[in-house]
């Protein structure tokens, strides 16, 4: 039976139990995170842990536990469950109060949750590459704070089902967003250019690693924000996350990304994300 953690214990998936008036569930009122597991180790463990804190902060979210603590948690609960390859889930809500849209006075002990499930990189599209739809970026200003608040992010990524496609690329205006759970970046003339980390986007762990495999490797990077024209005319589209990691995009709207086939500088940045998962969580043997 899996392992799965609610306020730093460890229970089994069938008995983990939430209160019906936890603010999590009733108004997103919490933050999460989703961390990559390969060979049994967490990627970029480091980075998660100081966003979870920053989340945190951003909501006035008491920590609950040391970044020390959830290492020690999290290492636990992968070996509980056997996790090879796979995601860790965590999230942390203001916890359990009447239904009342302030904050609760006084001390509420946050609600903690942690769980873990398999999922293999995904290979195929990795090398194939995937399609993508345009939709316009109807979520609020703070898109910054991983917020459990979701539901922008949801309607975005049902709207590219539907289409029978893999992300849903949003825009503000004619400022490219990120997509629905992804950054996204694109190449042009050999720079990686990307919408910068402010308020309209989350600050991906994954492009961040992009980022400075670019720097590290002499590609140039611009940060800054681009259009849709510059997305329709772009040599490469790529977009980056926890779980695609670094996934070309070979079609948007019907309409072929160039050539419509992985382009060159996707995958080099792909090989060197290859690589840095080595780094830190030893060989891989499906790419
Ligand atoms: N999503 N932008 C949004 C809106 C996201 O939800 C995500 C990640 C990213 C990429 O961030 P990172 O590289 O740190 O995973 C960007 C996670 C995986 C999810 O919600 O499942």
């Amino acid at each position: 039976m899996a392992q799965v953690i609610v306020n730093g214990n460890f229970v089994d998936r069938s008995e983990a139990k939430v209160d019906i008036e936890d603010r999590g569930y009733q108004f997103g009122d919490g933050v999460y995170e989703v961390i990559r597991v390969y060979n049994g180790k967490m990627f970029t463990l480091a980075e998660h842990l100081k966003r979870f804190a920053k989340s945190l902060d951003s909501i006035g979210v008491s920590h609950a536990y040391t970044e020390q603590q959830l290492t020690v948690m999290l290492q636990e609960l992968i070996e509980r469950n056997s996790l090879k390859t796979g995601i860790i889930y965590m999230q942390m809500t203001r916890g359990v109060a009447p239904r009342n849209h302030a904050y609760p006075a006084g001390d509420v002990q946050p609600t903690f949750v942690a769980y873990t499930k398999g999922m293999e990189r995904p290979v195929e599209n990795l090398k194939n590459g995937v399609k993508a739809i345009l939709t316009e970026d109807i979520r609020w200003l703070r898109c910054d704070i991983k917020s459990l608040n979701l539901l922008g992010n949801i309607m975005a990524k049902q709207k590219a089902v539907l289409s029978g496609c893999y992300e849903a690329i949003q825009y503000r205006g004619q400022a490219v967003t990120e997509g629905s759970s992804s950054n996204i970046l694109i190449v042009n003339k050999d720079v990686v250019i990307t919408h910068p980390s402010d308020q309209r986007i989350l600050k991906g762990i994954t492009k961040e690693v992009i980022l400075q495999l670019c720097r590290t490797n002499q590609i140039t990077v611009e940060e800054r924000v681009f259009t849709l024209d510059e997305l329709a005319d772009a040599d490469e589209v790529f977009l980056t996350s926890t779980t695609g990691e670094v996934m070309p995009i070979i079609e948007i709207d019907g309409r072929k990304v160039k050539d419509g086939v992985p382009g060159s500088v996707t995958r080099k940045l792909q090989e060197l994300f290859s690589k840095e998962i080595e780094k830190q969580c030893g060989p891989l043997y499906n790419l």
